[in-house]
């Protein structure tokens, strides 16, 4: 009988330990400055940590989100991250920062995931229309919103999700993510854009089009 408790046990403990890894772990020590090279490193945790006696106030610090990204381009979007390759001292912390910049009237950030991150938006200024979709299991559930100056959402970990500018006037957000580095993949470059490229045969029968436009997104991207 005790046997059978300590396998039980041990099944449990093994389940939450294969939960807890799959985000990004508590940290060991007080920080661990994340460097590139191994000369004056001491312990491998992802990524080498710089000798805690070398780490100074500015491994903390990182600049530039008063400053607007460029979006003069197709979607009319920037992101400026502040994860752990900008920001070493973020190494095993388990939080990252970007500042999203969106192009008047029209101005996306377009359907994308992080696959390591759940993430908060708080709107600074301008107008965004947010959404995500929830799994197939969930019914692929559309959750969205108009967001102005001040307001919050909540883009949970996975969960395809964009935000448009419906303003006519520049919008910028900032986001905040569960992970030092939470990853992007963004739809259309995976699906359309993957190198090499992906058998046109299975997006034609996956999206239920032409091959010929298929074969034009793919030209595309
Ligand atoms: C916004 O969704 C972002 O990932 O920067
Ligand atoms: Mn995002």
């Amino acid at each position: 009988m005790k046997s059978a408790y300590f396998l039980v046990a041990f099944a449990l403990l093994a389940f939450a330990s294969s939960f807890v890894s799959a985000y990004d772990p508590s940290p060991l020590q007080d920080f661990c400055v994340a460097i590139n090279d191994t000369k004056n490193g001491v312990f491998v945790n992802g990524k080498f940590c710089k000798d805690p006696k070398h780490v100074v106030a500015q491994d903390f610090f990182f600049s530039g989100f008063d400053k607007p990204g460029n979006t003069s381009n197709a979607l009319g979007s920037a992101v400026t991250p502040a994860s752990v390759e900008q920001l070493l001292g973020l190494n095993t912390l388990g939080v990252s920062l970007a500042r999203v910049d969106y192009a008047p009237k029209g101005g996306l950030n377009p359907p994308h995931t992080h696959p390591r991150g759940t993430e908060i938006l708080l709107v600074q200024e301008g107008t965004l229309y947010v959404g995500f979709v929830s799994s197939d299991s969930d019914g692929n559930r559309f959750f969205t919103k108009v967001l102005n100056k001040g307001d919050i959402f909540v883009f949970p970990i996975g969960m395809i999700h964009f935000q448009l500018n419906i303003g006519e006037t520049p919008a910028v957000a900032i986001a905040a993510f569960s992970s030092q580095n939470p990853g992007t993949i963004v739809i259309a470059n995976a699906v359309f854009g993957s190198n090499p490229r992906i058998n046109p045969d299975v997006l034609t029968k996956a999206f239920m089009l032409d091959k010929n436009v298929i074969k034009y997104l793919q030209s595309h991207f």
